[in-house]
């Protein structure tokens, strides 16, 4: 069977149904040799008003090519696309509306499978969701994060810089020149984000969960590796719909523990939570804020990586990636789940070599020498936070772990702004109805 000739668009009759799409489909270039093979569609959250996402063109092409290569009908469709910086009042707001669009389009039209090519922050997650709910045969294919930017010998990384030097800025430590220079190198190549925040953490925790195929999450936009990585990604669908693994099937609730420990050991952004709890939603799978802290409080903190630590995503690659941790993190990790490379994360990490070089082990520490012996996000309750917060301690200063001084409220981020030089060093600064 083909997606051609199921779920026709309804016009009473089903064989009418299907006998009016394939008149349609003909003018398309498809003839009765397609109408047998397996329909791949391509949701392709592409915009030039998303820059993160300008360079998917080719990207496609390649899937296309792996789809073409081995059967498949590639049938590429758009949905929302989420720019974060572009995107107002914030992206995040729309990423159940793009959660919905994907859901909806995957199961609108008569598709066999889908590869979803996403990688700004929200449409990796909104991806995920929609295809959890859609539940046909599903692979993630991220854009990749940008290249290292560099100003004066020092790494630049979008965008936990673009709010550090607007305050070296405004502290009179950095003058107009330099931070024109500095605003040029920042978002240095296409790609997403390129520290560990919350675009390359949700490709590494998709890749964890087993959704995209290994070493996918952290590979550079630019590197040509990305390339054969999305043809991979097309030839792997079409062997997807031939064995009929789902989404729900791959994502299990043990998919997304591993997720969490990885999150843990890589000490990912803050936002993943939000976004593995709404995605493990969709499956009725329940992710109570208690499991991360558990998981972090029992996993090692291995990855050295900007905003927690000195790296960023291409210095990650080339030490080996989501692999090289979870390979670390073997014995912690379900290593039955199944993925989609139809093998399990044992049989994945089975071969994988982890690059041997000691430089790699600055980047990502091996386990009997961990960074830390937690993970890098905690849960804390209080009775300022009575249904838990999340936070993020290895991106803090150890001495502003314990810390007693004045609070200063302000009720939204322009308030902050306004009234952030009124603010001396120990206050505590809390901000609400802020998400970003
Ligand atoms: Fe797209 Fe940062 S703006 S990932």
């Amino acid at each position: 069977m083909s997606g051609w000739n199921d779920n026709a668009t309804s016009y009473g009759d089903p064989e009418f149904s299907v006998f009016l799409r394939r008149a349609f489909a003909r003018h398309l270039g498809f003839d009765d040799i397609d109408f047998r093979k397996p329909v791949i569609g391509i949701c392709n959250t592409y915009s030039e008003v998303n820059r993160c996402h300008t360079h998917f063109p080719p990207l496609v092409e390649a899937v296309k090519r792996g789809v073409l290569m081995t059967g498949g009908i590639p049938l590429e469709f758009p949905t929302i696309s989420l720019g974060e910086v572009f995107t107002s009042p914030t992206a995040m707001l729309y990423r159940n509306l793009a959660a919905l669009d994907t859901e909806e389009m995957i199961r609108a039209q008569p598709l066999d499978g889908v590869v979803l090519v996403g990688g700004c922050d929200k449409t990796t997650p909104a991806q995920l969701m929609g295809a959890a709910s859609a539940d046909i045969p599903s692979i993630l294919l991220t854009g990749g994060p940008m290249l290292n930017g560099e100003y004066e010998g020092r790494t630049l990384g979008a965008c936990t810089d673009c709010r550090f030097y607007w305050q070296e800025y405004r502290a009179g430590r950095v003058d107009v020149q330099e931070l024109e220079e500095i605003n040029q190198a920042l978002a240095a190549s296409a790609g997403h984000c390129m520290v560990m925040g919350s675009a390359s953490t949700m490709a590494t925790v998709a890749e964890a969960m087993g959704m995209m195929l290994p070493g996918a999450a952290a590979l550079p936009a630019p590197d040509n590796r990305r390339l054969r990585l999305a043809e991979e990604t097309g030839r792997q669908i079409v062997s997807l719909v031939q064995a009929g693994l789902r989404p729900s099937q791959i994502l299990t609730y043990e998919a997304f523990v591993n997720a969490i420990r990885v999150l843990q050991a890589v000490g990912g952004s803050t936002n993943a939570v939000i976004h593995l709890v709404a995605i493990a939603g969709r499956l009725g799978i329940d992710l109570p804020l208690s499991l991360f802290d558990e998981l972090g409080r029992e996993t090692p903190f291995l990855a050295n990586l900007r905003p927690a630590g000195r790296f960023q995503m291409e210095d990650f690659a080339k030490a080996g990636g989501v692999p090289a941790v979870m390979k670390e993190l073997e014995d912690l990790l379900h290593r039955d789940c199944i993925t989609v490379t139809q093998h399990t994360v044992g049989e994945n990490l089975a071969g994988f070599h982890r690059p041997q070089h000691e430089k790699y082990r600055e980047i990502i520490a091996v386990r009997s020498h961990p960074l830390a012996e937690n993970g890098g996000i905690a849960i804390l309750t209080g009775n300022l936070a009575p249904n838990g917060a999340v936070i993020k301690p290895k991106a803090a200063a150890p001495q502003l772990l314990t810390h007693t001084g004045r609070a200063v409220v302000f009720d939204s981020v322009e308030d902050m702004e306004a009234r952030i030089d009124e603010v001396k060093t120990t206050y505590i600064i809390s901000i609400e109805y802020c998400i970003i």
